[in-house]
């Protein structure tokens, strides 16, 4: 009897502790008006998921200050100062000042701002770093001033979007480091292009060109990303194209594992989950995954296959623009076409079923997604600028409409691909191989 009174009593201080523990680690996801974090102080959110403090690189010659992973603290998915480091964590002071803006003071040189959200408007304003790994600054009732996961560095996470609002004209992009020991803004950025069905792409600042693209969102995933597939039991993806806004984001179901999405130096975009057992990151994808990802690869009008010994060729209907260049390994010149189309001159043209493609560069494409594939079809041969077109939407056996009215640039074949229909003159396709009623019913 005794003994169990004693052990009740033993026990109940050390609940007591871990009470007490608890509730300082919630208080410290807050930081007030008029109070500041520095040195090795960190905000934790509350369930001890992400952490914001200072961190070094270059062996602790420079200091940020970011948020990252409680699980793995080289894992940093945001970056306030990225171009104004440090040279000390004991000097920097991460304060929210009394006008509502957040600064990080750099007290060596006299409490010079380094860097600053720019909110200020509430004086009322708290931050708080949420769980999502978001820094959010709102006032008393509430309101978000500002928010981390609206000014992305070179990483994105459950719940954080990517793209661009087209009321505001905000742009959530990534940015790549300079190097590993270096984040500030590097070569490369990643961005949503809106001008025509929206597609993400890698951009390099030195080439002054597009590396790598997405595909657009064919209404399950990224036409250039079957593998999005393979791990949609963890997490489910939210494409969002409406008059205000063109974004993308995706969520982790409860119980999935840390999960982050990082455009690194060389302008690769990893998918990374967090392996429990292991204590590592796992790579579930990297785009661009191979040479035929590489934009342009085979130029206009040609098709990339890395199956082949040589990985280009032109689309059925095209011939080398320059033979000679591509004796030399050299297809970025692409393909022309070898039968002129016939609809301006008042004869008939056809469509050539090119299966399982990323599809073309959608920059300049139109896209209705209120329409059917047939429709599609009727549309694209009625106007003689059309060169291709596509189901927007591939389920249930696809419907919308892309329709492409140049060059078809960066297609390439893909296990998992969907189908682009390529207009050729009549006389360039085989015509026992489309059905004589689509023939007959498309013919003008
Ligand atoms: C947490 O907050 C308490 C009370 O404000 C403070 O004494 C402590 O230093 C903070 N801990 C960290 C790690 O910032
Ligand atoms: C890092 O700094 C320590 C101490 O100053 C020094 O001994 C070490 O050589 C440095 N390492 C590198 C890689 O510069
Ligand atoms: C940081 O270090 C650099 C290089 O040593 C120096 O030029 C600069 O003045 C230092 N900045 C501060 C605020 O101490
Ligand atoms: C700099 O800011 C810190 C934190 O707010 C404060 O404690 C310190 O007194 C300030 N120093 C100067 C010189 O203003
Ligand atoms: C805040 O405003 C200053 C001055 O206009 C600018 O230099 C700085 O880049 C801005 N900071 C951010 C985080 O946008
Ligand atoms: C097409 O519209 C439907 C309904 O609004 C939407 O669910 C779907 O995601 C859209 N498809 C694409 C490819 O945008
Ligand atoms: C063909 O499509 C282009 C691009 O949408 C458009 O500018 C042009 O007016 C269309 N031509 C006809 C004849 O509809």
């Amino acid at each position: 009897m005794s003994q169990s009174r004693h052990h009740l009593f033993l026990a109940l201080p050390s609940v007591a502790m871990l009470l007490l523990t608890a509730s300082a680690v919630a208080a410290n996801n807050t930081l007030k008006r008029r109070s500041a974090i520095g040195g090795d102080q960190t905000l934790v959110s509350p369930g001890n998921i992400f952490q914001l403090g200072l961190f070094s690189v270059a062996n602790n010659t420079k200091w940020f200050l970011g948020i990252w992973f409680t699980v793995s603290t080289e894992a940093v998915i945001w970056v306030a100062n990225r171009d104004r480091p440090l040279n000390a964590s004991s000097s920097g002071f991460l304060s929210l000042s009394g006008q509502g803006d957040l600064v990080l003071l750099d007290a060596a040189s006299n409490n010079e701002t380094v860097w600053s959200s720019n909110s200020s408007s509430s004086a009322t304003a708290v931050a708080q770093l949420d769980d999502t790994g978001n820094l959010v600054l709102a006032d008393d009732a509430g309101s978000v001033l500002w928010q981390s996961f609206e000014h992305p560095t070179n990483t994105f996470v459950p719940d954080m979007r990517i793209g661009k609002s087209i009321k505001t004209g905000d742009e959530w992009s990534l940015s790549s480091w300079r190097d590993g020991d270096d984040p500030s803004a590097g070569d490369f950025r990643f961005v949503m292009d809106t001008q025509g069905s929206p597609e993400f792409h890698a951009w390099s600042r030195k080439q002054g060109r597009k590396t790598y693209r997405t595909g657009p969102w064919n209404g399950v995933r990224f036409s250039g990303i079957p593998e999005m597939g393979t791990y949609k039991g963890m997490f489910e993806f939210q494409f969002t194209d409406t008059a205000h806004e063109v974004s993308y984001m995706y969520h982790a179901y409860p119980g999935s594992p840390p999960s982050r999405v990082v455009l690194d130096e060389s302008g690769v975009v990893h998918r990374m989950v967090w392996d429990r057992t292991l204590g590592k990151w796992s790579v579930f994808w990297s785009g661009p995954r191979d040479q035929c990802d590489t934009y342009g690869m085979c130029g206009a009008f040609g098709v990339c296959n890395v199956v082949d010994a040589v990985v280009c060729d032109c689309i059925r209907g095209f011939r080398q623009r320059s033979p000679a260049e591509w004796r030399m390994r050299n297809p970025s010149g692409g393909c022309v076409r070898s039968t002129p189309l016939q609809c301006e001159r008042g004869g008939e043209d056809g469509f050539y079923a090119l299966r399982g493609v990323k599809l073309p560069e959608t920059h300049g494409s139109s896209v209705d997604n209120g329409t059917s594939l047939e429709e599609c079809r009727r549309r694209c041969l009625a106007n003689c600028s059309c060169t291709a077109y596509a189901a927007s939407d591939i389920r249930g056996g696809g419907s919308g409409c892309i329709q492409w009215f140049g060059e078809l640039m960066d297609t390439r074949f893909l296990n998992g691909g969907q189908d682009l229909f390529v207009r050729l003159a009549m006389s360039d396709l085989d015509i026992s191989a489309i059905p004589s009623q689509l023939t007959l019913q498309y013919r003008n």
